[in-house]
């Protein structure tokens, strides 16, 4: 049934193409919510991972806000209709001009330095502050999305937390709690619990009755996920004195709802290896060429009898790691056959460029219960490219 839905949707907008899947988001939604029951909290959407207002939208209905980090993101809400009250300010390089800006627009800021709260006096705002802090505990994920050891850049080191309260205090800021969040793609319950213990600790001892616990659940790439079961049991106890449970998940909402749909430009056998050469590459996802991200690849009704091998599923950019996939055992694709990458709901359209001078892909939501497809971001165009040259 997706399969067909695909290629309906692929006769209309092309590839390469970004399509999500509204039914698998519901899924995510469901499981969240579970995990969560009973406990008092604001749930938002970490909008870095996918900044699409009509997906944006789609939490908002289900009582979701949103984490934003940027003026852009922000505006990403206000398309979406968020409300002041249900955003999140996240960043640890928050600017005079966004300052001045967003200071009451949001409803809760995370303070990610002693330094940013001195900034704070310059700033009048009764949005609910909390302070980040920088638990220095492993998340056990890729080093370029580890945030929480004390070596990172993030947060407020505890020996810091007096004097960043004691500087908003003086400016007269309503300080609520402590923000945590040790990295993205976390698959054991082991460095939650190990870190939202010291922020629950922490709390106590500050009388703070408010907490955000951040983000980070990693999801199945390639075999491992959080156990929401386990974590239901480990650590959401920790919060039943809590009066307010702020939460910043990105991936494991709209991670496995997203796949990327692309046409297959070459098959090319060398000696050595034979190589799936698509029609679109690390612009449009980049997350294989930057952090060796595995991502499932498949190819869409491959025409029997076929011959299965050993291929690298790569781009069309001039940089040999344009890769998508490498040494996968899949069925060697006929030219023009369409293929689908997996997962890339997440950091995936959020974190494509115009590398080589390509436009970035359009993106479509399709709801396979009702079978409504919807463009939810036109293809850009080569004019989108040069738009701003004078
Ligand atoms: N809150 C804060 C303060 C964050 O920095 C992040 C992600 C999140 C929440 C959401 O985390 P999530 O639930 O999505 O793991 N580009 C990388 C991921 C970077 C994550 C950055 N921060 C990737 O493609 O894997």
């Amino acid at each position: 049934m997706l399969e067909r839905t695909i290629k309906t949707v692929v006769e209309h907008y092309g590839t390469p193409l970004y399509v999500y899947v509204k039914d698998v988001i519901r899924y995510q939604l469901a499981k969240v919510k579970r995990v969560f029951e009973g406990v008092r909290m604001l749930p938002t959407f970490a909008c870095k991972a996918n900044n699409n207002p009509r997906l944006i939208q789609l939490f908002l209905e289900e009582g979701f806000g949103t984490d934003i980090v940027s003026l852009g993101e922000y505006h990403a809400s206000e398309l979406a209709g968020v409300p002041r009250e249900r955003i999140v300010w996240n960043g640890n390089g928050k600017t005079k001009a966004e300052m001045g800006f967003l200071k009451d627009k949001v409803g809760f800021i995370n303070v990610d330095s002693v330094e940013e709260a001195q900034r704070w006096a310059d700033f009048q705002s009764d949005a609910n502050f909390f302070i980040r802090i920088n638990p220095d505990v492993d998340p056990r994920t890729h080093p370029h999305i580890s945030t929480g050891i004390r070596e990172t850049k993030f947060g407020v080191h505890i020996d810091l937390i007096d004097e960043a309260l004691s500087v908003l205090r003086k400016q007269g800021k309503k300080v609520l709690g402590f923000h945590i969040h040790i990295g993205s793609q976390i698959t054991e319950v082991e460095p939650f619990l190990e870190a939202i213990s010291i922020g629950v600790e922490l709390s106590k001892k500050y009388g703070f009755g408010c907490i955000n616990i951040g983000g980070g659940w990693g999801i199945n790439y390639s075999g491992k996920e959080l156990n929401l079961e386990e974590y239901r049991s480990k650590v959401v106890p920790l919060f039943s004195s809590f009066e307010l449970v702020i939460i910043e998940l990105g991936r494991y909402l709209i991670g496995p709802a997203g796949i990327l749909v692309a046409k297959v430009e070459y098959v090319k056998r060398t000696p050595y290896k034979t190589f799936v050469v698509l029609d679109v590459g690390m612009n449009a996802l980049v997350r294989p060429a930057m952090y060796g991200a595995h991502h499932g690849v498949h190819v869409l009704e491959p025409e029997e009898p076929w011959e299965e091998s050993i291929v690298d599923v790569v781009g069309p950019l001039c940089e040999t790691g344009d890769v998508i996939a490498r040494n996968r055992s899949i069925p060697i694709p006929k030219c023009g056959s369409l293929m689908i990458v997996e997962d890339v709901g997440a950091y995936g359209f959020s974190m494509a460029s115009n590398y080589n001078s390509h436009p970035r892909p359009a993106e479509v939501l399709i709801d396979l219960s009702t079978n409504e497809i919807r463009l939810i971001r036109r293809r850009e165009s080569i004019e989108d490219l040069f738009r701003n040259v004078e």
